[in-house]
């Protein structure tokens, strides 16, 4: 009897032991730095993250950008969805914004001018008259330091990179650091910190456009939206903000319900007009954890947007028109992509009024966004 107990005790102890390895072999979570090329002097890195899940999202430092997020649909097929390019030399040399850091001023600065205690800085004009995205050497097109990479809990990457005083126009030497988590239960962590040695601006985002059908299938006009935005802020035809903040209510930039991306988008309404389709801040209520959901029916993709920052910037890929060949050969078209940029209103230097970004000596600005994967 004592022999037979004993051996069904080290059956089950060993089928425990069996299955607890397996378990830890096929969902190990791991980092994998692998040297692509080389740029500006410096080397790049592909990071490839893989979460407890089995899931895998893809970064390089060039840009410190995410050029991939490989999720599963409802039926567990997984499939990338988000924008990028296969080989290094692809990626150089491609759209400049696809996945990555945007800095030092994300989105629009009216003629590339704006005034501090009285000296008037002069950014270069790389969007008709206005600056664009901290100009044409801003920290996109960066190589940026690639530090401490944490293999044990949740995938975890840093990138670093120091900002010299007046690169592109602006004050101060900076130190940026941007550190992405790819967590368990499939979140990339943004968490963003920067300094300044002189009084600055700054709007640090992320630009990845998604595409929850998988990047390169078709177009993004039947992803269902929410922004949890009461008001957004509307723009000229140059796409500077106007400086006052209109509601939603009644128009087609109201998603605080949820509506798809296309059914109001070639509305005979100005602003949709003047943004070529939905190229807006909204003024996120910050009322609840997740200001911004969209959903994808067809896969059943969900993504959810959680920030700490005042707007969201809604772009529908207006300007993209197939030339850039992506991911598995396949071409960026018409509104094939959506972003949800997180951060300041555009032109905030020139807008008293509106939350100031304006960053101090002494002071480090942090902050933090969740691009959170899930099916329905
Ligand atoms: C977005 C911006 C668009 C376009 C795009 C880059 O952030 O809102 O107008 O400039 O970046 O192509």
């Amino acid at each position: 009897m004592r022999r037979i107990l004993l051996f069904s005790l080290t059956m089950v102890a060993a089928v425990f032991f069996l299955c607890g390895c397996n378990q830890t072999a096929k969902n190990k979570a791991t980092v994998n730095k692998e040297l692509i090329g080389t740029h500006k002097g410096k080397d790049v890195f592909l990071l490839t993250l893989t979460n407890k899940a089995g899931n895998v999202i893809k970064l390089t430092n060039f840009g410190a950008r995410i050029t991939w997020i490989e999720v599963p649909d409802r039926e567990g097929k997984k499939d990338n969805i988000t924008f990028g390019f296969d080989t290094f030399e692809s990626m150089i040399s491609g759209d400049p914004y696809y996945g990555s850091v945007v800095g030092r001023y994300a989105n629009r600065i009216a003629k590339g001018k704006f005034t501090l205690d009285g000296i008037e800085y002069s950014l270069a004009l790389n969007n008709g008259p206005n600056s664009l995205h901290g100009g044409p050497g801003g920290w996109h097109s960066a190589v940026w330091e690639t530090g401490d990479i944490k293999k044990t809990k949740e995938p975890t990457v840093v990138f670093t990179l120091k900002s010299p005083d007046l690169e592109e126009g602006y004050p101060g030497n900076m130190d940026i650091k941007v550190i992405y988590t790819w967590t368990d239960n499939n979140e990339i962590k943004i968490n963003y910190s920067c300094t300044t040695d002189k009084k600055t601006v700054l709007n640090i985002t992320n630009h990845a456009y998604f595409n929850l059908h998988g990047a390169g299938n078709g177009d993004i006009l039947d992803h269902q939206l929410v922004i949890k935005a009461a008001s957004f802020i509307p723009v000229d035809s140059t796409l500077i903000p106007t400086g006052d903040l209109r509601p939603v209510a009644g128009t087609p930039m109201d998603f605080t319900t949820p509506h798809t991306v296309g059914e109001r988008i070639g509305e005979n309404y100005e602003q949709v007009i003047l943004g070529k389709g939905y190229d807006h801040t909204f003024v996120l209520d910050n009322k609840e954890e997740v200001d911004a959901t969209v959903y994808e029916p067809v896969s059943g993709r969900l993504m959810e947007v959680i920030t700490d920052q005042p707007g969201i910037q809604f772009y529908t890929g207006n300007f993209l028109n197939g030339t850039m060949i992506g991911h598995g050969g396949k071409p960026y078209s018409y509104r094939s992509g959506l972003c949800l940029e997180t951060g300041h209103f555009p032109d905030s230097p020139n807008h008293p009024d509106f939350p100031t970004t304006v960053l101090n000596p002494g002071e480090t600005f942090t902050s933090q966004t969740i691009y959170r994967f899930s099916v329905k």
